[in-house]
């Protein structure tokens, strides 16, 4: 995955060698009657290479879902759009409809939040999946079903979307995303609506699923933790904007961005119940009201006069950052020493 501004930082960021799968470049899009000309996607940059999982982290409104839509060239009429998406070298603007047509059904898998509404409330599962196996698949219905961990398999395609529960609405979803063998998955915020167990338990399918179809895979979620069980690297967008973006694992260990580091404090002080570490003060700004400079600053404990001007992404190790005055790696003691003393109290109830 490459995920930057900086083209001298791409050498760094550089993914596998081989023909990008998806790439986008310099993508900026705007809701001109809504937002006026702000952008609410502002410079994106994103390549994913075959079989590659990369997370794109953030809270609502960072502009997650749209991201993901310009890649599956499913932005909404509304929106305008500039820069370039190619996907296996081709622009997606260039393609005619059945073009577009083949791309969404054996190039790009989509699975979304909420398993109830992307299904249909009034067919069984078996006529939604043979519709689509009748468009071209190499399976059967009953085979994806137990490719994503279904028992009973003969109830479930005898049964409508309400009458399963939320894991297997969902485990159903992701096998009509698999049913065309596509190159690639969109998942966006796949487990949202799932309790913490269902959570793990279809995050772990994905990833089995990952790396016996070797698809990519374009995880979105807010759960930076979450994505660390996926993703191998992960982008974290603000406002529409990459904050930071390098290989999950470190971003995880060692939040650089201030932002990114309030990101993880909130997700793990819900998850360990941590009442001392608040979540990050505020919320994103509606597109109009965003700050000039640093889209960030207004909620940043970090903020100096610097911040007035945006910052640019830059290389910092195995990473990109944009921001004036990033945590230095050292204060990630006191990051660690705050997390360990969570758990501690976490296991001490
Ligand atoms: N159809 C639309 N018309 C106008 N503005 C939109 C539209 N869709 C999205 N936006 C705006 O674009 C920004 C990004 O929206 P997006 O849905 O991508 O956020 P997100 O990160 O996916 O949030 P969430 O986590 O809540 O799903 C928001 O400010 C949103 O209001
Ligand atoms: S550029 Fe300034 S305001 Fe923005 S995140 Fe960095 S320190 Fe905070
Ligand atoms: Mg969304």
């Amino acid at each position: 995955m490459v995920l930057t501004s900086d083209p001298t930082a791409q050498c760094t960021m550089d993914a596998p060698s081989g023909t990008p799968l998806l790439r986008v470049q310099d993508l900026h899009v705007h809701f001109p009657k809504r937002h006026g000309n702000v952008p609410v996607l502002d410079g994106i940059d994103l390549t994913i290479n075959p079989g590659e999982a990369v997370a794109v982290v953030g809270e609502s409104g960072c502009g997650k879902s749209l991201l993901g839509l310009a890649a599956a060239n499913l932005l909404p009429a509304a929106a305008t759009w500039n820069g370039a998406v190619e996907f296996r070298g081709q622009d997606v603007r260039s393609m005619s409809r059945s073009q577009v047509r083949r791309m969404h059904g054996a190039g790009v898998g989509m699975v979304y939040q909420d398993a109830t509404s992307s299904l249909n409330p009034g067919m069984t599962i078996a006529s939604q999946l043979r519709q689509i196996c009748r468009l071209g698949s190499s399976s059967t219905p009953e085979d994806l079903l137990s490719s994503v961990g279904l028992q009973e398999t003969d109830r479930i395609m005898r049964s409508r979307p309400h009458q399963l529960s939320g894991g297997q609405r969902q485990r159903v979803l992701i096998a009509l995303a698999l049913a065309r063998d596509p190159a690639l998955i969109i998942a966006d915020e796949p487990t949202t609506a799932l309790d913490v167990t269902i959570q793990r338990q279809v995050v772990q399918l994905l990833r089995a699923l990952q790396t016996s179809r070797r698809f990519a895979l374009l995880f979105i979620s807010h759960d930076l933790g979450l994505v660390s069980e996926v993703t191998s690297r992960a982008a974290v967008l603000y406002a529409g904007q990459v904050v930071e973006t390098g290989p999950t694992n470190d971003i995880l260990l060692e939040p650089r961005h201030p932002y990114t580091s309030g990101l993880l404090r909130a997700s793990m002080s819900i998850e360990q119940r941590w009442d001392r570490l608040a979540p990050i003060p505020g919320q994103v700004r509606q597109p109009r009201d965003l700050p000039t400079g640093c889209r960030f600053r207004d909620r940043c404990s970090r903020a100096s006069d610097a911040c007035v001007t945006r910052p640019a992404l830059q290389t910092s190790g195995s990473r990109l950052l944009a921001c004036h005055h990033p945590l230095p790696p050292s204060d990630q003691s006191s990051w660690t020493s705050e997390a360990n003393e969570g758990t501690r109290r976490s296991a001490n109830g």
